[in-house]
């Protein structure tokens, strides 16, 4: 007993030097109440902001068809799953969610995970395994890296989208590696730069050699290619496209994420994906909210959301100041803008700049980016004003 408390005080004092440690390199996080619904403006404190920082890319958040699909579905289904999806989880939302997914991506199949996260995190290690080989980019998302630790692969990083030294990897794995599974991971559109892969060199690539591909489309569906399908569909190569895998959590407005691909796949994946069988079924409310924006990417009008959205992403891209932006002079690749500011601390000044001026913008530091590579992301949506984007990129000149 007092032995468990002498080791509680001792664990909760250099917690609390750790934590002084990263205020001093401005390196702490807090989290922030919002008391609205997500939206081009958000409440807090009683304050409206207008909000830069969201990935709710089509504005489809707080769309009312999302919430009478989810409202609705609540009503014959109630709030929870009550069990994993192999017991007694799966609902019918849940199957018809995974059938809209299949035929919106031009898959066999399809599979939802309660994440993004949780989809990476079963997903990487259901294929490969000890002695089989993963190629990850740089700046793959964490769930993707924890997914390849996890998996227990022998792993290798290339510099980001550097074809050179990626092709130099697979041969490296052929060699020392032979008749070993080899796995190619990266996302087609980078979540804190904005970029996208080459991905039409990377099939080529794969091909070559004979691996396997995923590719996490988390902020490309909605965004890029005919109806929102995403890199692979708007550069027709879906189908070299092994393990394609996205969010429902971002431009499709609900929550969750899900793995297209071929029959067998979705089956190993059930039988073999540790965060899809452990883990109580998503709500389906939730599943019957995605479905609704899945029906309305595919339609005429959803086409319609995207294209503004990329009316205010070239907006966006002429009126923010260029100097410090990435990539600042090719034209935008996507909905998110990295401001690239450098020192942490400079990062949070410029961030609670902007906020003293009611406008809500997250200053990313390390370990999310590299050490002294801090910066404003800054992400635009559908349902943006023109006025707005414009305030606030007047505001961002004034204080650079
Ligand atoms: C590229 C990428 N993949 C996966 C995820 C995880 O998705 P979710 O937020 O649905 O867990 C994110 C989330 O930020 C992401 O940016």
């Amino acid at each position: 007993m007092v032995r468990a408390a002498i080791q509680l005080c001792v664990m909760q004092a250099l917690l609390a030097e750790e934590l002084e440690a990263l205020r001093k390199r401005a390196l702490d996080r807090h989290l922030r109440e919002i008391s609205s619904a997500q939206g081009p403006e958000v409440v807090i404190a009683g304050r409206r902001f207008i909000n830069f920082s969201s990935n709710d890319y089509l504005g489809l958040a707080n769309e009312p068809r999302l919430r009478e699909a989810a409202a609705s579905a609540i009503d014959e289904f109630g709030v929870g799953a009550g069990a994993s999806r192999l017991i007694s989880g799966t609902q019918s939302p849940h199957l018809r969610l995974e059938r809209a997914l299949a035929k919106w991506k031009g898959s066999e199949a399809a599979l939802c995970f309660s994440s993004g996260y949780a989809t990476a995190l079963g997903t990487i290690p259901a294929l490969v395994g000890k002695d089989d080989v993963i190629l990850l980019d740089k700046l793959c998302h964490a769930s993707l890296i924890d997914g390849a630790k996890l998996s227990g692969a022998v792993l290798r990083v290339f510099p980001h989208n550097h074809v050179g030294k990626l092709e130099s990897h697979l041969e490296w794995a052929n060699r020392e590696h032979p008749g070993r599974r080899v796995l190619i991971i990266t996302e087609s559109v980078f979540s804190m730069d904005g970029d996208r892969a080459p991905l039409r060199k990377l099939v080529e690539l794969k091909k070559r050699f004979g691996v396997l591909l995923m590719l996490d489309e988390a902020h490309a569906v909605g965004v890029i290619g005919p109806n929102g399908r995403g890199l692979a569909a708007a550069e027709n190569v879906s189908e070299e496209v092994d393990i394609q895998m996205g969010t429902l959590s971002k431009a499709l407005g609900a929550s969750g994420g899900y793995i297209c691909g071929s029959h067998t796949l979705i089956e190993w994946l059930i039988n073999r994906a540790r965060s899809f069988i452990y883990s109580t079924a998503p709500p389906p409310a939730i599943a019957a909210a995605s479905l609704a924006a899945v029906d309305f990417l595919a339609s005429p009008e959803g086409e319609k959301r995207r294209l503004l959205l990329w009316e205010r992403i070239r907006l966006m891209q002429q009126l923010l100041p260029r100097a410090g932006l990435k990539g600042e002079n090719v034209n935008a690749r996507s909905a998110i803008f990295p401001l690239i500011v450098g020192d942490e601390k400079a990062a949070l000044d410029l961030a609670a700049t902007l906020h003293s001026k009611g406008f809500l913008v997250p200053a990313i530091r390390y370990p999310t980016v590299a050490k002294g590579t801090a910066r404003l992301r800054i992400t635009v949506t559908a349902a943006h004003e023109v006025a707005q984007i414009e305030a606030f990129c007047a505001a961002i000149k004034r204080r650079r």
